[in-house]
């Protein structure tokens, strides 16, 4: 098994409020990162701003701040978030840091003097949203092939990075590579891409134009634009500057997350500059869907863009990262909506498992007065036993495949096995019947130990609310046992404590709505 894991988020663009497709990678990422921590690997989770370009110029301008200003103002509003929202990166890149910008100028200059970059006229279409050029044969009637809005023409002299000389490897290597790409329609999308011819790509900009970007090394007319600068922050951040001893240990990059819609920039664009530096390529790239809103495109106009802190605060922040990370298969798109969001809290979260822990630990503090019992040796629960095994085994190998919501419907089932098994053995008969009292023990034990599994399993998704549960069942904070069965220690203090998860209902409904979505 790999010891060092080293996921990234895309960095994200200063332009915008932070909103739910920035929260959604930026979870499963830190759930992956909490996960992969706890199976005990060294842990790098990488997450950032992309903060040079056009836009944050623009933006800048329009606020009649410097564009230091405003990037900086920004920025802290995502670091904020982040920590509002319980995320346990490593580090926070920036693409205006010292250490990055001596990385791309580092990497210009080599693939300069490599001859990988060199300077041409160019006209073509170019998109200023997405910062792109486009050739004619790209344009979807006229419009950006990604974004479809409008393009305009320009003619100028620019810098070139070879890219087009790299499509037959790179579509050989993603045929040999199965889990390169994922999920395999996203792969299948790459290498329809690769289909046509690979174009070289346009890496500058002159300064007369936009300034604000990296300086060319070797033309100080010219930066460098967003893809060519941002794509290296996952180098930068992890310390790449030459061979390091630090950037040996991190580097190859486990799992690139990202979202669909910057596929191509990553799976061709980076894949193949890395290729042209010389260094390994990521194990890993996974492109997750997309959300939509009460069925609608997200968007300002629509005035339906979901705020974050406005549904942490409605719904309570474990419950809300626990939504994002089950609602939809990840990897397909998915929709958000607020009577979504509030049944899969009902039912996941208070009636299922949320009524599992308070009926057993009540019944630990009834029964046995508070104290776990010494399981007695029999074999009643034997079939909990098994399906813990089954449940965490299935986990795992979910995780390590990058399937989120498939991990946690494994728990829910599980959740549902020990409701079951609770009901078929009825604690409250055995509890009337002195002869019954070993049963009774092995009941209460078994049903303990798999909430400590379950509070284990659901640890990543939901840290604040399983922690406070798994020492609410006497361990200790950050030694939560093993895999294995029989981590509870018998004897263990078990208090009986609050709902973890209360029901929303009737007004309590309403009152979500409005705080989430007050202009829908
Ligand atoms: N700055 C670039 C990434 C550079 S990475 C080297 C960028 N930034 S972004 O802020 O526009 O978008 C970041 C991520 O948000 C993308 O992965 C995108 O897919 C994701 N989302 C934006 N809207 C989304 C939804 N409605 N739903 C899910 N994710 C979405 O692109």
């Amino acid at each position: 098994m790999a010891k060092k894991f080293y996921v990234t988020t895309p960095i994200y663009y200063v332009n915008d409020k932070p909103h739910i497709g920035h929260l959604y990678t930026t979870v499963a990422a830190d759930f992956l990162a909490r996960y992969n921590r706890m199976e005990g690997r060294e842990v790098f989770f990488l997450t950032g701003t992309d903060e040079h370009g056009q836009k944050a110029d623009q933006a800048a301008k329009e606020k009649g701040q410097s564009v230091k200003e405003h990037v900086d103002f920004h920025s802290e509003i995502f670091k904020n978030l982040w920590k509002e929202m319980n995320i346990s990166h490593d580090h926070f890149v920036r693409t205006t840091d010292a250490g990055h910008l001596k990385v791309v100028r580092e990497t210009l200059q080599k693939l300069y003097e490599k001859g990988e970059i060199y300077d041409d006229t160019y006209e073509g279409w170019y998109c200023v949203p997405d910062e792109r050029f486009w050739m004619e044969k790209d344009l979807v009637d006229g419009n950006c092939p990604d974004c479809g809005r409008k393009v305009d023409r320009i003619k100028e002299k620019n810098y070139f990075f070879k890219m087009g000389r790299h499509q037959q490897w790179l579509i050989d290597y993603i045929k040999a590579n199965e889990d390169f790409i994922a999920p395999k329609s996203r792969r299948n999308e790459v290498l329809g891409f690769l289909d046509r011819e690979l174009d070289d790509l346009c890496i500058s900009r002159p300064k007369s134009r936009m300034s604000w970007g990296v300086e060319l090394p070797f033309d100080k007319d010219y930066v460098t634009y967003v893809w060519f600068d941002a794509l290296q922050n996952y180098i930068s951040a992890a310390g790449f500057r030459g061979d390091g001893e630090r950037f040996k240990n991190i580097w190859p990059a486990d799992l690139h997350l990202i979202g669909k819609d910057i596929l191509t920039t990553h799976c061709v664009y980076w894949i193949t500059m890395l290729k042209a530096i010389g260094l390994p390529l990521p194990k890993r790239i996974f492109a997750h869907g997309w959300w939509t809103v009460e069925g609608k495109k997200m968007s300002k106009s629509l005035g339906n863009v979901v705020e974050p802190l406005r549904v942490k605060e409605a719904v309570g922040l474990d419950q809300f990262r626990y939504f994002l990370m089950k609602e939809i298969q990840f990897g397909s798109d998915g929709d958000f909506s607020v009577d979504g969001l509030v049944s899969r809290i009902n039912v996941d979260l208070s009636n299922n498992f949320g009524n599992l822990v308070s009926r057993s630990l009540k019944m630990v503090s009834k029964y046995r007065g508070g104290k776990l019992p010494k399981p007695s040796g029999t074999d009643t629960a034997a079939s909990l036993q098994k399906a813990a095994e089954k449940a965490i085994d299935s986990y795992t190998k979910h995780l390590e495949q990058t399937a989120i919501n498939k991990a946690l419907d494994e728990v829910i089932s599980f959740c549902d096995i020990v409701n079951g098994f609770i009901v078929e053995s009825e604690p409250w008969n055995l509890a009337k019947d002195e002869s019954k009292s070993e049963i009774l023990d092995d009941v209460l034990y078994g049903v303990v130990e798999s909430i400590r599994y379950i509070g284990r399993m659901l640890l990543p998704v939901m840290p604040g609310s399983m922690e406070k549960l798994l020492l609410q069942i006497g361990l200790e904070k950050g030694n939560y046992g093993s895999d294995s069965w029989g981590g509870m220690k018998p004897g263990a203090v078990i208090s009986a404590g609050e709902p973890l998860f209360p029901r929303i209902d009737g007004k309590m409904k309403e009152k979500v709505k409005a705080a989430v979505l007050p202009d829908v």
